[in-house]
């Protein structure tokens, strides 16, 4: 983050406040989050999309992607930056709701939402529920129709309809192809002999539901991406999309939403997607499109998560076992095993996913050697940064932080070999606080309520 400095006696301080005194007060593994870098990039966002689309003459909301890590306090910050938070399931809505976000506020997403799930949004109010298929609009719509039944007054649900645009994007790259073989959205293909595509099917059967409202259209390409081409080519889809359904229907949605995935550095030199460039170029594409379509410009809104928290995070960890192992090329590589591992971040793992790591608890004059951090758990693929240059004198004891540990860290952590899960810190201004208590063996101890 940019509160991360390190002092003349090599000492590494976080918003202010010293690695030493964040591992005595917290204990390691510890991720730990500077909230006025945090809250900084939920405002660019939100700022970098509103003057772009405010050029074009339109309106931008940014949806803050709870799935990256969500918190009580985390969706209460980016809630008074002005943003609004996206859910993906109804444990992500509850710490929405409890962090003091109004439900009009707040959107869910999900393939497969449960009844619960879909009651729980009706209950709050909540400002869409992204639909994802043509028998959750007919659910849905259902559902709306038993409240009423049942007596309990129930809005017409507002309803976006995602969209499968056939763009996919990831780091630097995106690709374009008609059909496809994954399990979200609707789409935008043809059906056979010509027919209908099932998002048009699906978007004529919300029309015809009084129980439901057309908001907009929703597209999400990818994740960690670092050209915005991808965003434009999707967006050409969905507004010839829109535009087509308005010329069927008489019906012009007010939305279009354009998803998250906007990249950040991982390593050193590496450079992250520019909120105002990005927003620049996608709402550029936006206009153009429609001018050549002739429709008006829907209101925007984006979904970024990684971006907003990624980079705002890093985890600390205390170094235990070194070990040297020669390669059969003959070099040395150092293993240094760290008091956490794939449990607190399963990306290496699953993703091959790179970090960087560095010691921030000390000074140390000591030639560098190739080494690579690992965690404590049971197999060999559980790597926290693949490779990494360290001080030679590495040992027992240095404290050491692998940074942009703020998205997908937490949010995908497991108690794999039962080892508890890290706390969530806050820093600012030298202080910190705990956001989400470290679990504690009597914690996994009490869920198990064994067999008498
Ligand atoms: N909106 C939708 C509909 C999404 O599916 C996602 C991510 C986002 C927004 C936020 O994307 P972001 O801006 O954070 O890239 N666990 C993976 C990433 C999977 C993300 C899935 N959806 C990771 O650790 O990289």
């Amino acid at each position: 983050s940019t509160g991360v400095v390190r002092g003349a006696d090599g000492v590494v301080r976080v918003a202010g406040a010293d690695v030493h005194t964040l591992a005595a007060e917290h204990g390691t593994p510890a991720y730990v989050l500077d909230e006025a870098d945090l809250r900084a990039r939920a405002r660019a966002f939100r700022e970098a999309f509103e003057a772009a689309c405010a050029q074009v003459g339109t309106g931008a909301d940014v949806y803050y992607a709870g799935k990256a890590l969500l918190t009580r306090a985390v969706a209460r910050w980016v809630h008074e930056e002005g943003l609004r938070v996206d859910t993906a399931s109804g444990g992500e809505l509850a710490v929405a709701l409890a962090g003091g976000v109004p439900g009009a506020d707040i959107g869910l997403h999900g393939n497969n939402k449960s009844d619960a799930e879909l009651h729980a949004a009706l209950d709050a109010g909540v400002g869409r529920i992204i639909v994802d298929s043509l028998v959750e609009v007919d659910r849905l719509a259902d559902l709306v129709a038993a409240r009423r039944a049942a007596g309990t007054p129930t809005d017409a649900a507002p309803v976006m309809v995602r969209l499968t645009t056939g763009v996919h994007a990831g780091g630097h790259e995106f690709i374009a192809t008609a059909h496809e073989d994954q399990k979200f959205g609707l789409s935008l293909a043809a059906g056979p002999a010509g027919g209908d595509s099932p998002a048009v099917t699906a978007l004529l059967r919300v029309l015809e539901r009084p129980e439901l409202r057309l908001l907009g259209l929703h597209s999400h390409i990818g994740s960690q991406i670092l050209d915005p081409a991808g965003f434009a080519a999707a967006a050409e889809k969905v507004l010839a999309l829109r535009a087509a359904l308005a010329a069927r229907t008489g019906v012009l949605v007010d939305e279009v939403d354009l998803g998250g995935g906007y990249g950040i550095a991982y390593l050193p030199g590496e450079v992250a997607l520019d909120p105002d460039r990005a927003a620049k170029e996608v709402v550029h594409a936006v206009a153009d499109a429609c001018r050549a379509l002739g429709t008006p410009l829907p209101r925007l809104s984006v979904e970024p998560g990684r971006a907003i928290v990624g980079p705002a995070g890093l985890t600390l960890y205390t170094v235990g076992t070194v070990k040297p192992v020669r390669l059969d090329d003959g070099r040395v590589r150092t293993y240094v095993s760290v008091d956490g591992g794939m449990s607190d971040n399963i990306r290496p793992a699953l993703y091959g996913a790179r970090y960087h790591a560095e010691l921030v608890g000390r000074a140390s004059d000591a030639a560098p050697v190739l080494a690579r951090v690992v965690g404590k758990h049971c197999e060999s693929g559980d790597v926290v940064v693949h490779e990494v240059q360290l001080p030679g004198d590495v040992r027992a004891g240095d404290l050491l932080a692998v940074a942009a540990t703020g998205a997908y860290g937490r949010s995908m952590a497991s108690s794999y070999n039962l080892l508890p899960r890290p706390p969530v810190v806050a820093v600012r201004a030298g202080a910190s606080r705990v956001l989400v208590r470290r679990e504690t063996v009597a914690d996994l101890l009490a869920l198990d309520v064994g067999d008498a």
